[in-house]
């Protein structure tokens, strides 16, 4: 695990009182130590490097050198209203009444510890968009993740801070709030969501810095300590305050107003024809959100609830022998093989390619794959199955696929995309 210089110094006056309250015996294990030098060494050994912590490619002409520098934001005088966002009523209702569609609001993985707060969010903003926190200050989260393109990116892999790309497509974070068990990227292998924004700073491709580096980094920007105060209460720089705000600012990022939303707040019941939506929307929504024996397609076994996303990774058959396995890759588990964290598909009209490794250019060919693609795979989910080594293919008309596409673009939110709140605070020369 890696700490940044200013935790460190905390560890080491942590392990100094230790030690000292063993030489006092007040209750501590009986651990003997000579009375002086072994505490001073113990201390010397964990002592912080000198600040401010040298990078190793550092030389003075080096243009990624830690020096300090600025630029200029364009924030609002009172900060967006990220914190209370309204969430329409059904977010906090069951989709369906099917069991296992509960209400988005229930799946919420807000942890407790780091709710939503406009100044903590308006932070991870910054910081989403900075260029300055990878390694040369090419790329920002925001390069491979564009608002206009659902906080997803057009190409199907994503270039890193020297050009080399990503091994996976990018993933939209639109509704990543509504994910019940909190894992993140397509093979889960973020335990918490805090835990996951860390990482492309980290990743020798996508930003190439360290921990270390990256605090050192977002101390140097002249810009950020009123940021961290008003988030904070206080200006101090470190990672896990990185990480809060970062988290902050995704999980803010909830889809709400598409035609989808306004159609299902005209009635009771996702079931019911939406008042706003064409017919084809209507035989869409249907064949969406029924399983097979009623005449559907069973989409919302895996695509749930209201924010559209997984319940738990899932395969839909993509291949028979899968090159990448996902999430089994991370747990080594057979019954994990071949699975992929199931996207919301908010939004998703507009941001192809899909799937983890961008194999389709359009949702005519996702829907084809529906149709007639999908491969036998000892891990395939509802309502999908094997029968004698094949998957009984759904077979769907012309007519039922047009209105499947039909409904899918109904979850595009063009209101969130363009929302300032998620886009570029930085003025750019
Ligand atoms: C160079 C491109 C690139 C950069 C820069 C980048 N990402 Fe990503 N992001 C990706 C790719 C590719 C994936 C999917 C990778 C995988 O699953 O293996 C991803 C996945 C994610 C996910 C997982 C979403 C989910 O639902 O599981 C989150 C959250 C995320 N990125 C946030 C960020 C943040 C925050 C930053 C900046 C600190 C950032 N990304 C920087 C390319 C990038
Ligand atoms: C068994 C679970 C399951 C079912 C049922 C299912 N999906 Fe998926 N869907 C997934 C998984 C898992 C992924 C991601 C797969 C990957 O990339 O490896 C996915 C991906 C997608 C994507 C691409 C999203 C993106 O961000 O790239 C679309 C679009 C989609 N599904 C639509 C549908 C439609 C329409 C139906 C019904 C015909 C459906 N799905 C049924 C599990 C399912």
């Amino acid at each position: 695990m890696h700490r940044p210089a200013l935790h460190r110094s905390v560890a080491a006056t942590l392990a100094l009182f230790a030690l000292s309250a063993c030489d006092d015996g007040g209750g501590a294990p009986a651990i003997s130590l000579p009375d002086a030098a072994p505490v001073v060494d113990a201390a010397s050994d964990m002592a912080p490097e000198p600040e401010p912590e040298p990078e190793p490619d550092a030389a003075p002409d080096d243009p990624t050198a830690e020096v300090p520098y600025t630029a200029e934001l364009d924030l609002p005088a009172e900060p967006f209203d990220y914190a209370n966002a309204p969430i329409p009523a059904h977010f906090r209702v069951e989709t369906l009444g099917f069991h296992g569609q509960r209400p988005a609001m229930d799946a919420d993985n807000t942890p407790a510890d780091n709710p939503v707060t406009d100044a903590g969010a308006t932070l991870g903003r910054v910081l989403f968009y900075d260029t300055n926190l990878s390694s040369n200050r090419a790329v920002a989260c925001a390069s491979c993740h564009e608002a206009e393109h659902g906080f997803s990116d057009p190409r199907v892999f994503s270039e890193g801070f020297e050009g080399g790309l990503t091994g996976r497509h990018s993933m939209t974070l639109v509704n990543a709030r509504f994910y019940a068990p909190g894992h993140f990227f397509w093979d889960q292998r973020a335990g918490t969501l805090e835990e996951q924004v860390l990482m492309p700073f980290q990743d020798p491709i996508e930003m190439g810095m360290t921990l270390d580096g990256l605090v050192t980094r977002v101390q140097n920007g002249d810009y950020y300590p009123p940021l961290f105060e008003a988030a904070f209460g206080d200006p101090a720089i470190d990672a896990d305050r990185i990480s809060r705000a970062l988290a902050q600012f995704v999980r803010s990022m909830v889809s709400t107003g598409s035609r989808y939303d306004e159609g299902r707040a005209m009635v009771e019941s996702r079931g019911d024809n939406f008042p706003n939506f064409t017919d084809d929307e209507n035989i869409g929504k249907y064949l969406f959100s029924m399983p097979p024996p009623a005449g559907g397609f069973g989409c919302f076994f895996c695509h749930r609830g209201e924010a559209f996303i997984g319940l738990e990774a899932a395969s839909n058959g993509l291949d028979a022998a899968p090159e990448d396995e996902g999430y089994g890759e991370v747990t080594g588990q057979s019954g994990h093989m071949g699975t992929f964290k199931v996207p919301s598909l908010r939004n998703v009209a507009i941001r192809p390619p899909y799937m983890h490794d961008g194999r389709f250019e359009t949702l005519e060919e996702v829907i084809e794959h529906y149709s007639n693609g999908v491969q036998p795979h000892a891990n395939i989910g509802l309502p999908f199955g094997v029968v004698g080594g094949q998957v009984p293919q759904l077979d769907m008309t012309v007519a039922e696929k047009r209105a499947l596409r039909a409904f899918l673009r109904t979850l595009t939110d063009e209101e969130m995309l363009s929302d300032p709140k998620f886009g570029d605070p930085f003025v750019r020369p």
